[in-house]
């Protein structure tokens, strides 16, 4: 299949690069031209200088770049995605967003006759490079059955939610469980440290316990070491939150571990931490 890929940070670079690797003809997109360059070196495809241009010839695009505002940028720029998505392309955003941005860019593609599901991962950096990722998805069940074995080359699961929107509506679900998850290894964490127990030892034998988690496996021993400078940036998390707090104001629903565990990454991004990996909570318990 020709397929488009605009985004290639953390997360799009290596999904993009799954893609080729299975044969397909990929052509990627990014926004600073030189991690395009780097992408076609390692993975042979071919790279546009717009987004419009890879999109061009594509049946399938994908997305992952940072927020909303960023995928309203890339989808409605002149030389943008919508620009260049041809008749019955299917248009799919990776990206984790609101859940009424797909729904504003569902409504553009189908007035073009394109087709779009909104399909947040979870799985972190190790899940895109290790093909990994848990994806849920927002749309219609046809284009879901047309796209679900490509996209299988960087997923261990996939699930359709329901209309479009309902991926989104379910990453909120993931990023409120993580908060939740981080902010209790944050002070587990603490209190092992505090008390002179060895960090990885607690993680080798919780692991097969009750309190087992992605977190607990992934990140303790990069706590231990002090290793913050990877992964998941506290930027993007406090996007996420923002987006489930104001789901939450929408419902009347009062969160407040999740508005904690919000204001601990403000004091951390105004200390500079803002691109470090999500598990520098901890460091918030000391301040
Ligand atoms: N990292 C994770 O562990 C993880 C896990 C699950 C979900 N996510 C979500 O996945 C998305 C991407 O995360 P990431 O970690 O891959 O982010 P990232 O490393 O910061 O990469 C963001 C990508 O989007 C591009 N971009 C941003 N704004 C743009 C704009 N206005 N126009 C064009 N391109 C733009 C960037 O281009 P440049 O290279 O030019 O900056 C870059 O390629 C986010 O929504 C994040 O919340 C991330």
């Amino acid at each position: 299949m020709k397929i488009a890929f605009i985004g290639l940070g953390t997360m799009g670079y290596p999904m993009a690069g799954h893609l080729q690797k299975a044969g397909h003809e990929v052509c990627v997109y990014n926004r600073s031209f030189k991690k395009a360059l780097h992408w076609k070196t390692e993975y042979h495809g071919e790279t546009a200088e717009t987004a419009k241009g890879a999109c061009l010839d594509a049946a399938l695009v994908l997305i992952c770049v940072g927020n909303d505002n960023d995928l309203r940028e890339i989808c409605y720029a002149n030389d943008g995605v919508l620009a260049g998505l041809k008749a019955g392309a299917i248009l799919v955003d990776h990206t984790t967003t609101s859940a009424n941005v797909a729904v504003e860019i569902s409504l553009a593609c189908s007035k073009q006759n394109n087709t779009f599901l909104d399909a947040p991962v979870s799985g972190g950096q190790v899940g895109a490079q290790n093909g990994m990722l848990t994806i849920m998805l927002g749309g219609d069940e046809e284009s879901f059955a047309t796209i679900q074995t490509v996209l299988d080359v960087y997923a261990k699961q996939m699930v359709l939610m329901g209309d479009v929107g309902s991926g989104q509506t379910c990453k909120m679900v993931n990023q409120l469980c993580i908060a939740g998850i981080l902010q209790g290894l944050s002070e587990g964490l603490s209190l092992a440290a505090q008390s002179g127990l060895d960090l990885n030892q607690v993680c080798d034998v919780l692991k097969h316990g009750a309190a087992q988690s992605w977190q607990l496996e992934q990140r303790t021993h990069t706590i231990a070491k002090d290793e913050f400078d990877f992964g998941f940036a506290i930027d993007w998390m406090r996007k996420d939150l923002g987006i489930c707090l104001d789901r939450a104001d929408s419902l009347s629903l009062n969160l407040p571990m999740a508005k904690h565990v919000d204001e601990a990454y403000e004091k951390l991004q105004k200390l500079g931490r803002g691109r470090q990996d999500t598990s520098v909570l901890i460091k918030a318990i000391e301040l």
